[in-house]
């Protein structure tokens, strides 16, 4: 463990007739062939709460969301009681767990992380795209290679963390500092957009020694199943994850109201994480320990272009992070700023690579985007398109159709009001909006972009001018958490750009980065008199 160097997993193309396509094509074909007896839905999904399975009378299911008619999955919700027995599990096997070593805890993530880049990939692809409809690329830089870069660079952060030696400068004293896990179970609470994020909450956890009780997205149900067996192949002990699919407020109200609760790794909304904060203010004074919430929640992220950009660049970047995933990454761009001498050029170039692009199915690989997650997301994304058609220009797109998939073209509003609703909300979706301004007023175009949003994500600024690029990064230094120059808001990294944001975005903890791994620990100083 001491010399562990982790790498970013490397990026596969899926080329046509590539060995990786032809596998992956086949697996797609298998799941949607794979009808399992006693079941109306292609796979069979259960809760696991130590070594047993539970199917309770709440089925649910999954569906795919480019053919909304194939039920992928049938998954069950565990009431109250379930998950009341869920966290009793998991604080059964607490102590052993968190006696046990770094390098055995490591040992099982780091096998996990090698199943995923190799005799797994494919099928942990294959139920990324049919359950949350992601591209090819999308599902591969997500499912496969973020999923095992968390597992792997968590491991090495441990072991770099482990490497911290306080001071022995008194005479006759030994002085250490042991990292322990928290005293309780964390609640781990997943989105449906990436894989990867459902496991990274709940392993980075357990890797420094917790036990968690998690609750995948029910969107996202089959991907974060595999995932869960997958850890458990590998040799994670039953209990320590407990997987957990059920309604948001019967988990919150009863992971708030355990004394043990020690942590909430959540990413989803802001109601929903205010909605839990309250919950622990609420029950504060019968909790054991104060417990640790972490918090990632959207973004209004912005690409603001100066006149001195490339804008055949800026442009490309543009269409890549508004409408890569249908904008459903939290780190999408969905508001734009241009100076007016620019948005003939930048327009045009948008407006001629929309075109070329293909939204269809993701069983075709050269599919640029699919449709959006589920109803209710399309009919939120089809009210913001209806309101825009009103309150500003349509400039491409302004199509949507459920009749099949949940698809919706990628849309592109031009706004007089820099802050309408379509500049300052959330849309988690395809809608980019631009505000265009006289190009000289970038200095009051700053001071826009800082305050239109309470969100504080992600934003790009694009200029070839050093002196702007300087001013412009100062000032917008508390606008984001993740900040690109000359290039798209989207795809941060692990190791690489650790990702999060401040503001109402988020408590900022950084996955990806080794910050992170401490949120988990409650560290014990010793010292000794020798
Ligand atoms: N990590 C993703 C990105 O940067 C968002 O969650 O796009």
């Amino acid at each position: 463990l001491n010399n562990y160097v982790a790498t970013n997993e490397p990026i596969f193309d899926y080329k046509k007739n590539s060995p990786e396509a032809v596998k992956l094509h086949a697996t797609l074909k298998e799941f949607l062939s794979n009808k399992k007896e006693n079941c109306d839905a292609l796979f069979d999904v259960p809760i696991v709460i130590g070594d047993s399975e539970f199917r309770t009378q709440n089925a649910q299911y999954q569906v795919v969301p480019f053919d909304h008619k194939t039920k992928l999955a049938r998954f069950y919700h565990a009431d109250k009681n379930l998950i009341n027995d869920a966290i009793k599990n998991s604080l059964s096997v607490r102590a052993e767990w968190e006696n046990s070593s770094f390098e055995y805890r490591a040992g099982i993530f780091l096998k996990a992380a090698d199943k995923i880049s190799n005799e797994k990939r494919a099928e942990i692809l294959a139920a990324t795209m049919l359950g949350q409809g992601k591209t090819v690329f999308q599902a591969e830089i997500d499912a496969a290679c973020e999923l095992a870069d968390f597992l792997r660079f968590n491991v090495q952060f441990l072991s770099e963390h482990l490497k911290y030696k306080p001071l022995d400068v008194a005479d006759h004293t030994k002085n250490n500092m042991e990292l322990r896990g928290l005293e309780g179970f964390v609640a781990a609470v997943a989105p449906f957009n990436f894989t990867a994020i459902g496991g990274n909450l709940s392993t980075a956890p357990a890797l420094m020694g917790n036990v968690v009780v998690w609750k995948p997205s029910d969107t996202a149900v089959l991907s974060s199943y595999l995932v869960y067996k997958i850890l458990r192949e590998c040799g994670l002990p039953a209990g320590v994850i407990n997987f957990v699919p059920s309604l948001g407020p019967d988990f919150g109200e009863t992971i708030t109201q355990s004394e043990n609760l020690a942590a909430i790794n959540f990413t989803g909304s802001v109601p929903t994480f205010r909605w839990l904060w309250k919950k622990v203010g609420e029950n504060l004074e019968t909790y054991k320990t104060f417990p640790r919430l972490s918090g990632e929640c959207g973004g209004k992220n912005f690409h603001l272009i100066h006149e001195s950009a490339d804008i055949e660049s800026a442009a490309v970047a543009t269409v890549r992070s508004a409408f890569e995933y249908s904008g459903q990454k939290c780190s999408a761009c969905s508001r734009l700023y241009v100076p007016e001498s620019k948005w003939p050029q930048m327009k045009e170039k948008m407006s001629a690579l929309i075109k070329e692009l293909q939204i269809d199915t993701p069983l075709k690989f050269e599919t640029f985007t699919s449709a959006v997650i589920d109803e209710r997301s399309f009919d939120k994304i089809a009210n913001y398109i209806e309101y825009g058609r009103d309150s500003a220009k349509l400039v491409f797109g302004g199509f949507y159709n459920k009749t099949n998939g949940y698809y919706v073209y990628p849309t592109m509003f031009e706004t007089k009001d820099p802050k309408d609703k379509l500049m300052r909300e959330e849309i988690f979706g395809p809608v980019l909006t631009v505000y265009k301004y006289k190009d000289n007023e970038y200095d009051q175009i700053i001071n826009l972009v800082d305050t239109t949003t309470p969100y504080a994500l992600t934003g790009s600024i694009f200029a070839k001018d050093e002196n702007i690029l300087k001013m412009t990064k100062t000032r917008l230094r508390q606008a984001c958490g993740n900040l690109y120059i000359n290039d798209k808001s989207t795809g941060a990294v692990v190791n690489q750009q650790p990702f999060g944001g401040a503001r109402l975005s988020g408590t900022n903890d950084k996955p990806g980065g080794p910050g992170y791994l401490l949120k988990w620990a409650s560290p014990l100083s010793v010292k000794e008199f020798l």
